[in-house]
C-alpha cells in the first residue's frame, strides 16, 4: 500500500458552476462511480470531473440483485471513503431507496452526505421528487437528477429496461427533464433512453446532462466502476465498454475512458438505443 503523494500538483476543483461552464463551452464531462479511495484517487489523478457514490455498489460491492437494500450509513460511509481520495472532482452522493421519500428524510440524508464530503446528492425520478429537490436546493444542498431507467423503479418496472420509447413516455421525459431543472436540479443522469431523445433533452437543457446508455450526444458520461474494468457479473449491456481489456492496466483503463469521453470517441452510435 503507497499512501498519496503530498507533493502532487494542485489541480483546480470541479464545483457546481463548472458544470454550467462546461455545458457552455461544449467540453464533454467525465464522470465514473467510486466507492474507496484507491481508485478514488486514480480517477482523480486521470482528470475525471465527476465522481459519483452509486447506489449501485448495493449490486457491484454488496452482491445484492438491486439497489433497494442500500442504506443512508452504506452511502455515508463509501462516501467518507471515496472524499479521502479526492482533490478536484465534484463528489455526488446517491440518495438510497426511500432516503428521499420526504423532504425532511432527504434533508436528513443530504446534510450527512455532505458532511461526509459530498458536494452534490443524486434522486432519481420527478413527480413528487420535485417537491424533494426544490427543498433540497432552497436549502444550499446541490441536486442532480437522474431520469430514464431509475433501479430504484426496478419492481414497478419489472427489469432493467430501456425508457422513453413511445411517443407519450418521451414527451413525459422531456417534460420531466425541464421540471427537474426548474425545481433547481443543476445536473441531470439520463440511464437507458433512445438516442435521439437524449439528445433533444440535451439541447433543450439548461443544466448539464450525463448519459449513461444515452447515446454520444449528452454532455457527458458516467460509468459504473466495475463496468469499466469488465468485472461485473451478468448480461453485459451495450452501452458498457471493457477499457480494462485494451488498456491492460486499471490506471490505463481509466485515462482511456476518460480521453473517449472527453474527445467524444465513448460512447459512440452502437453504445447507445435507436
Ligand atoms: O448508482 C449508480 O451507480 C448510478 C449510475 C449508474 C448513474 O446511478
Amino acid at each position: 500500500m503507497y499512501s498519496n503523494p503530498s507533493d502532487a500538483p494542485a489541480r483546480i476543483a470541479v464545483t457546481v458552476p463548472a458544470l454550467r461552464k462546461a455545458k457552455a463551452d461544449g467540453r464533454k464531462l467525465v464522470a465514473l462511480t467510486a466507492y474507496d479511495a484507491s481508485f478514488a484517487a486514480l480517477m482523480d489523478a486521470a482528470g475525471v470531473d465527476i465522481v459519483l457514490v452509486g447506489d449501485s455498489l448495493g449490486m457491484v460491492v454488496q452482491g445484492h440483485h438491486s439497489t433497494l437494500p442500500v442504506t443512508v450509513a452504506d452511502i455515508a460511509y463509501h462516501t467518507r471513503c471515496v472524499a479521502r481520495g479526492l482533490r478536484a472532482p465534484l463528489l455526488i452522493a446517491d440518495m438510497p431507496f426511500q432516503s428521499d421519500a420526504t423532504p425532511e428524510r432527504a434533508l436528513d440524508a443530504a446534510t450527512a452526505f455532505l458532511q461526509a464530503g459530498a458536494a452534490m446528492v443524486k434522486i432519481e425520478g420527478a413527480g413528487p421528487k420535485l417537491e424533494v429537490i426544490r427543498f433540497l436546493s432552497e436549502r444550499e444542498i446541490p441536486v442532480c437528477a437522474h431520469l430514464g431507467l431509475t433501479p430504484q423503479s426496478v419492481l414497478r418496472l419489472g427489469g432493467y429496461r430501456v425508457q422513453g420509447k413511445e411517443m407519450a413516455a418521451a414527451e413525459k421525459l422531456l417534460a420531466d427533464a425541464r421540471a427537474v431543472a426548474d425545481a433547481g436540479a443543476e445536473l441531470l443522469v439520463l440511464e437507458c433512453v433512445p438516442s435521439p431523445l437524449a439528445a433533444r433533452i440535451t439541447e433543450a437543457s439548461a443544466i448539464a446532462t450525463i448519459g449513461i446508455g444515452a447515446g454520444p450526444d449528452c454532455d457527458g458520461q458516467v460509468l459504473v466502476l466495475h463496468d469499466l474494468l469488465g468485472v461485473s457479473q451478468g448480461r453485459r449491456p451495450r452501452f458498457v465498454k471493457d477499457f480494462l481489456a485494451d488498456a491492460g492496466t486499471v490506471r490505463g483503463a481509466i485515462e482511456a475512458y476518460a480521453s473517449a469521453v472527453r474527445e467524444g470517441r465513448f460512447p459512440a452510435a452502437e453504445h447507445g438505443y435507436a
